[in-house]
């Protein structure tokens, strides 16, 4: 069986932040939906350039597309032993598509899906100051977590940029469409029991602090 983390909140909770740690922590692969739209959409590949308009605009991405790249990428042999997936479920039917693929593959179930949870107003100023490193998708805030050295990645020295989608037009449309078509999935894994609910304010090392503790 794998062990299957799902991270849920709105953008700018740290989800891709805290996915990082849990990863390395518990030696699972991390899976973001978003990195893997953002690489496909730097290759110019067909599901990059279907993808960008969507993004752009703080929409989700299909949820046919999303589901294959995500089995796509659950089929790779790092996760074998589990994954914390960033960002994916996102919708209904992507979490439903998630189960039918973890019980038709063998690889279980979801075991535990902490809810980060983070005000509204907060998640703008979040978003931004955040900047981010294309090599390995580290991210830094400059004010609440700064690189060492302004624009460069601490982790592997490549250019720190401003995504796209934080300008503060499109944060606006991807926070309420968190808010319409995300929050459903909260209900669903506590139905499932498997739901933990996570003060998302906290600084970060407190925020990592009680997710490693829901997830051990
Ligand atoms: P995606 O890249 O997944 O964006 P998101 O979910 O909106 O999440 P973010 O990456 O913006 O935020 P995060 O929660 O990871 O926060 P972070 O750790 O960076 O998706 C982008 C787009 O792709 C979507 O809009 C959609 O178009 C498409 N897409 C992706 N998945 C999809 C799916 N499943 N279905 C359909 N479409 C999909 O932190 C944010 C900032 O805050 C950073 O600067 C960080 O340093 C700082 N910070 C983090 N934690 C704290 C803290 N505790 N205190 C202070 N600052 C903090």
């Amino acid at each position: 069986m794998a062990d299957l983390i799902v991270l849920l909140g709105p953008p700018g909770a740290g989800k891709g932040t805290q996915a990082k740690v849990l990863s390395r922590e518990l030696n699972l692969a991390h899976i973001s939906s978003g990195d893997l739209f953002r690489d496909h959409l730097s290759r110019k590949t067909e599901l990059g350039v279907l993808a960008q308009g969507y993004m752009q605009r703080g929409e989700l991405v299909p949820d046919n597309v999303t589901i294959s790249m995500i089995r796509e990428r659950m089929a790779n042999t790092d996760c074998a032993k589990g994954a914390i997936l960033d960002g994916f479920p996102r919708t209904v039917p992507q979490a439903e598509a998630l189960d039918l693929f973890l019980a038709d593959s063998k690889m279980g179930a979801v075991r535990k899906a902490p809810y980060i949870k983070v005000e509204a107003q907060v998640l703008v100023e979040r978003l931004g100051g955040r900047w981010s490193c294309r090599a390995g998708g580290h991210v830094y805030h400059e004010k609440f977590n700064p690189p060492k050295a302004a624009g460069v990645c601490d982790v592997d020295g490549s250019a720190l940029y401003q995504r796209e989608d934080d300008k503060a037009e499109t944060v606006a449309n991807r926070i309420r469409v968190y808010f319409e078509q995300t929050t459903p999935l909260i209900e669903y894994y506590r139905r499932k029991g498997v739901l933990a609910e996570i003060d998302g304010a906290m600084p970060i090392e407190d925020v990592t602090r009680e997710l490693l503790a829901s997830v051990r």
